[in-house]
């Protein structure tokens, strides 16, 4: 009788290590739509429009596939899914990952990418409260993101600015995983 309890209690504490260990090899949060703030950039969506990161509810001219996203962070890589369903039935989303360009001096668009190469880097980004921040090999954590207004109206480009200088038209910005309160 004692034997049973003891291996009933032990075969309840290997499951539990067991889903610890699951947990641990595919480390998934889910992290929702993100939405720019900056001066005059009062909570807009961060979407995919062919590739290339955007910040607005402005529909880029000349764009032949435009969604807003919601991320799952995977191994610290943001995986984008799209938010217009009716997209997707073509089976040719695949699934990118946002990625920036980390290379000295760059000041350069984010956007999506299926696979990394030594110019652009989809690893290393994480939530620091609601804030999507970047976390450098040396543990420090970086915010330089930048809006940089495209020739529309209330449409901008999302950067990444490795000097963080200040740049012409160009503002700095902080991306949440928070919506705007609605007026
Ligand atoms: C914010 O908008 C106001 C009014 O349109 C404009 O005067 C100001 O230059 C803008 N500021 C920035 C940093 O874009
Ligand atoms: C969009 O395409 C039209 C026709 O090719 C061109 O005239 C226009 O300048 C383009 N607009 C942008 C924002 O690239
Ligand atoms: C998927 O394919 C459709 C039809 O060919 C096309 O209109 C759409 O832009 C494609 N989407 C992507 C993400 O390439
Ligand atoms: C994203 O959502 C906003 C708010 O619902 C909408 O105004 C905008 O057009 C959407 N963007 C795209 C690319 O569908
Ligand atoms: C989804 O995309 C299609 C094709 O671009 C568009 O007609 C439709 O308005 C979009 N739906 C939403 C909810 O954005
Ligand atoms: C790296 O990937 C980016 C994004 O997909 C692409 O624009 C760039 O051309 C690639 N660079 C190299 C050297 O393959």
């Amino acid at each position: 009788m004692f034997l049973n309890n003891l291996l009933a209690a032990l075969s309840a504490v290997a499951s539990i290590v067991h889903a610890r260990a699951v947990v641990a090899e595919r480390d998934t949060t889910s992290i929702g739509e993100l939405y720019g703030y900056a001066t005059n950039i009062s909570g807009l969506p961060l979407f995919y429009g062919d590739g290339v990161a955007y910040i607005g509810n402005v529909r880029p001219q000349n764009i032949s596939f435009a969604t807003n996203v919601t991320f799952a962070e995977v191994d610290e890589q943001l995986v984008a899914s799209p938010t217009n369903l009716t997209l997707t039935t073509d089976g040719n989303w695949t699934t990118p990952r946002l990625f920036i360009d980390q290379t000295a001096g760059a000041f350069d668009s984010a956007g999506f990418t299926t696979s990394s190469n030594t110019t652009v880097t989809t690893t290393g980004f994480t939530l620091f409260g609601t804030l999507l921040v970047w976390e450098s090999t040396a543990g420090l954590l970086e915010s330089k993101w930048y809006a940089t207004p495209t020739d529309q109206e209330g449409l901008w480009y999302l950067k990444w600015n490795v000097d963080n200088v200040l740049a012409m038209s160009a503002v700095p910005l902080v991306l949440k995983n928070l919506a705007p309160t609605a007026e």
